[in-house]
């Protein structure tokens, strides 16, 4: 078990006032939301995105390369976690991508991805949390709308999150 790191020890993937403080208070005192940092993937980041879906680890270098590429695409991408401060280790995770357009007086749109909470931590409204920080950042980031795309299963907890269904998802698969 590791002791809690906290975030001016770490190197983070965007500023952790962009944070939504009202959110953080809402938290109970054992955990931490902030933004992903370059050595998450040593707690367990994966482990809770495999509770989404495949996630085939690439390993540690590998791993920071992307965090790497993802970060030099300014103002974009937004990838949050929840640290449970027992164990350093991560319990829930999700991110924001944020999609400029031509449209709308060149406005914005938040695309919401990756929601995940480790399956022992769920129930505890951190999904909740994830959603609201990652709007907040959404809405402070100028965009128009929130969006994304979920199973029918979860439509009611992204209703909880205020959250309507609108129109459809198409996919195809390469
Ligand atoms: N059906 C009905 N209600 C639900 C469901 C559900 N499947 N999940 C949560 N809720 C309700 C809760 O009961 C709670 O309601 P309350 O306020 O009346 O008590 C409210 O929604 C908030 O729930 P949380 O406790 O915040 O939910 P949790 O922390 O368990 O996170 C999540 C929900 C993220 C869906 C989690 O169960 C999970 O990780 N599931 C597996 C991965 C997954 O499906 N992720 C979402 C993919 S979609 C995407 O990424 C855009």
């Amino acid at each position: 078990m590791s002791s809690f790191t906290p975030d001016n020890q770490l190197e983070l993937f965007f500023p952790a006032d962009l944070i939504s403080p009202e959110v953080k208070s809402q938290l109970h005192p054992d955990v931490h939301l902030r933004p992903l940092a370059s050595t998450d993937y040593r707690r367990g980041h994966l482990d809770v995105l495999a509770v989404l879906t495949v996630v085939n680890d690439p390993g540690e270098s590998e791993w920071v390369a992307q965090f790497n590429r993802m970060r030099q695409c300014p103002n974009t991408y937004y990838p949050i976690v929840i640290v449970d401060r027992k164990t350093d280790r991560i319990i829930g995770a999700g991110s924001v991508l944020i999609e400029r357009k031509f449209l709308r007086g060149l406005g914005s749109v938040g695309h919401i991805e990756d929601i995940a909470v480790d399956k022992n931590q769920q129930g505890k409204k951190l999904g909740l949390r994830i959603i609201q920080a990652l709007t907040y950042v959404s809405e402070n980031s100028g965009c128009y709308k929130t969006i994304l795309n979920c199973s029918d299963a979860n439509i009611p907890f992204y209703q909880k999150c205020g959250y309507e269904k609108k129109e459809n998802e198409m996919a195809k698969y390469a």
